[in-house]
């Protein structure tokens, strides 16, 4: 059964981020909050049965990116703006989520700070999924040419607009912003990002996002992703026994093994690695190279 808990990109606890008043303090109620009443609905065995079908998977997918792109462009990009700004509207959820995204960021970028050495970063990035550009603004910043795409105009939208209003001498020239399936993306570029975007995606498509991904991707491929482990598989059955009428996204967690094998049938290798965990959000960050 696919899992139903709010939506963040990693988040996994955020459900209450979205709604304040109504949820308690604890971690396992606010997981709840994420769920819709229609995901609510417990699935037969048939259903299940049925769900294991190619033909199911495809349309499970469909329904899972409509969903996604339709949030991102509503309720979801008022909150998401909200949490990925220095806003004061949120409350202590999305603070948390705020930083804990914050610190992946940063790792991201301290890798690449490490590699140019003080150098400008002349590579070709492509941003899939740029949300409103927290990575790619800083990317444009110390001079990459990025190619910055999301399935939500919404969020491509506000992306581009913080990059001419924030980045001086004309840094975002150097940035092409574009509604964009990362399915349906082309090109290669010497790095591709995918950051907490691996969420929305269910196990059986994860190798082929990969493999799209990795095909862009003259070099270098960093990607986050919600891992499945023990405890936080536990943590999102408990919260779903506190179903709550928020409006969210499906989320996938993923297991590090097979991310890892999606990657080597790719022709990558994981070079470095790092996890960010925070009390509600939780992201496994890979940055593989081709081997
Ligand atoms: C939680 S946000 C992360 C945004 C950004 N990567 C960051 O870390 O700031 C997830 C983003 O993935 C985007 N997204 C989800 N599925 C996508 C797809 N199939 N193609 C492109 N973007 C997608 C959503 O619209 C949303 O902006």
């Amino acid at each position: 059964m696919r899992s139903t808990f709010p939506i963040l990109s990693l988040l996994i606890g955020a459900a209450s981020a979205f709604r304040p008043s109504s949820l308690p303090s604890l971690r396992p109620a606010s997981l709840s909050r994420l769920r819709t009443p229609a995901q609510n609905r417990r699935p037969s065995s048939n259903m299940l049965l049925r769900m294991q079908t190619p033909t199911l998977i495809e349309q499970q997918t469909k329904d899972d990116k409509a969903e996604v792109a339709e949030y991102f462009n509503t309720v979801g990009f008022d909150r998401w703006n909200k949490i990925y700004s220095e806003s004061t509207e949120v409350n202590k959820v999305q603070l948390d989520i705020r930083e804990g995204h914050q610190q992946t960021v940063d790792r991201v970028l301290q890798w690449l700070d490490q590699d140019r050495a003080g150098k400008p970063l002349t590579e070709s990035v492509c941003d899939a999924g740029c949300g409103v550009g927290s990575l790619s603004l800083p990317l444009l910043e110390r001079g990459a040419s990025v190619y910055a795409t999301d399935i939500s105009a919404a969020m491509v939208e506000e992306a581009e607009a913080r990059a001419k209003s924030l980045l001086v001498n004309g840094g975002h020239r150097r940035g092409r912003f574009e509604t964009k399936d990362l399915e349906s993306l082309g090109g290669s570029y010497d790095t591709v990002m995918c950051i907490d975007v691996m969420i929305h995606y269910p196990t059986e498509k994860m190798e082929e996002m990969v493999m799209k991904l990795a095909s862009l991707a003259d070099r270098r491929l960093i990607i986050s992703f919600a891992p499945d482990t023990w405890y936080y598989s536990l943590l999102k059955k408990v919260g779903e026994f506190f179903p709550g009428p928020s409006k969210t996204t499906r989320a996938y967690l993923h297991e590090e093994g097979r991310v890892k094998a999606a990657l080597a049938k790719a022709g990558f290798t994981v070079r470095r690695d790092h996890m960010t965990a925070t009390n509600f959000y939780f992201s496994r960050l890979f940055e593989a190279v081709r081997q």
